[in-house]
């Protein structure tokens, strides 16, 4: 619920996610996975948003050099973020018959490049509980989640220690299993949101809410503030999801655009250049639903009958593709993460971006803040 200077003028930018995190605009840039930098991290904290990088598939070690580079550019609060949920069944016993199967939709792209077929390798897993012990050592300001809950023994810590929580639920009914468990903010994450469904109740094309509906009902069903995801590129989706019940925005593919962003210049170029306005859901880029552009290799992993390995083996495989198409600039063979609103993106500078977000949810934010504000107690 947001805060008022006055009877007629309520700031929108005062709400519990702004006062818990102490940032000064409701704006969270959402964590990017591997196309997360510490730039952008902390480009974003420093402006008064939250910075996010996501840590998923980094080692240990290497998470505690990123928070002591993130912190190297910033002393304001920022979140790091890992998946709960690292592994899909069946990923340990996966057999190298299934990783030919799976390669052969790959091999002629990865041929044409240039490149040696891989060869099946035992799978090494990366554990959650390893990389969320050095976040929580480093004592980061917000810690966030998606594929699931930590463990009580975690969430106890990061309360004990100050660290504020933020997990993403797909449904409501994820929503408050999440504030049960005690966590302090959730991110509600629609199905328009690029990247990664991080449903964890039920299969994650069976969590496919959008935005609009998802929420409302959010909002209604718990009492920690929420935070809309997906499809929120403007002030328009950053107004709308306020008048929907939220106290802040995560925003993932307009950060995404931006030069401080990991992804390739053909990456935000395909964002940025009004030629995204179709994306897709596929499980072919990784093993799990995520949204991207439409593109040929989505299109072709879509196919029916094409088989796909369980997360993360898929993830490893198609790299083989993605580097040399990154190095050979095609992004037909790249997974272009983005969202449905990808093609409202108008930045390629987050500062600029975040002046032009701020400025005008500013101008447009009053009555529906008042209107709120009204319905709901403060
Ligand atoms: C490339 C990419 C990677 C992402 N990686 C993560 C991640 O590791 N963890 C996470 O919680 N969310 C991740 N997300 C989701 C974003 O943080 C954010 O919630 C989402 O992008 C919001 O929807 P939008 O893309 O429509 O703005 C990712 C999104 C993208 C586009």
């Amino acid at each position: 619920m947001q805060q008022q200077s006055d009877n007629s003028s309520p700031q929108w930018n005062k709400t519990r996610i702004s006062s818990g995190l102490g940032i000064q605009y409701p704006i969270i840039q959402g964590p990017l996975g591997g196309l997360s930098t510490q730039r952008l991290t902390a480009t974003v904290s420093n402006f008064g948003g939250l910075g996010s990088f996501g840590a998923h598939g980094l080692s240990p070690s290497a998470i505690k050099d990123v928070i002591a580079e993130i912190r190297a550019l910033t002393a304001k609060p920022f979140a790091i973020n890992l998946w709960v949920s690292m592994e899909d069944e069946g990923a340990r016993t996966s057999s190298s018959d299934a990783f030919a199967r799976c390669l052969a939709p790959l091999a002629g792209h990865i041929r044409a490049l240039g490149g040696a077929l891989p060869t099946y390798k035992p799978y090494t897993p990366i554990k959650f509980e390893d990389q969320v012990r050095v976040v929580l050592d480093a004592k980061v300001p917000a810690f966030s989640f998606i594929y699931g809950i930590p463990p009580k023994e975690i969430l106890d810590e990061c309360q004990a220690q100050g660290i504020l929580t933020i997990g993403a639920a797909t449904t409501p009914d994820e929503a408050i299993v999440l504030e049960q468990a005690g966590v302090d903010v959730i991110a509600a994450s629609g199905f328009e949101a690029g990247g990664h469904r991080g449903s964890f109740l039920r299969a994650a094309d069976e969590s496919l809410t959008g935005t609009f509906s998802l929420v409302p009902q959010v909002a209604d069903a718990v009492s920690v503030p929420v935070a809309a995801a997906g499809g929120i590129t403007d002030a328009r989706g950053i107004v709308a999801s306020f008048a929907l019940g939220a106290e802040g925005v995560q925003i993932g593919t307009a950060f995404l655009a931006c030069e401080e962003s990991g992804a390739i210049a053909a990456h935000r170029q395909a964002i940025l250049s009004g030629n995204a306005r179709r994306t897709g859901l596929t499980r072919g880029f990784t093993g799990r639903l995520a949204r991207g552009i439409h593109n040929q290799l989505l299109e072709e992993l879509n196919r029916p009958g094409v088989e796909i390995l369980p997360y993360p083996l898929q993830r490893s495989l198609v790299r083989n593709l993605s580097v040399l198409a990154n190095k050979a600039a095609k992004p037909e063979f790249l997974p272009l993460w983005a969202g449905q609103s990808a093609s409202l993106s108008r930045h390629n500078d987050a500062k600029a971006l975040l002046q032009t977000l701020v400025s005008e949810v500013s101008t447009i934010a009053g009555p529906v803040l008042r209107w709120n504000r009204e319905r709901r107690p403060t």
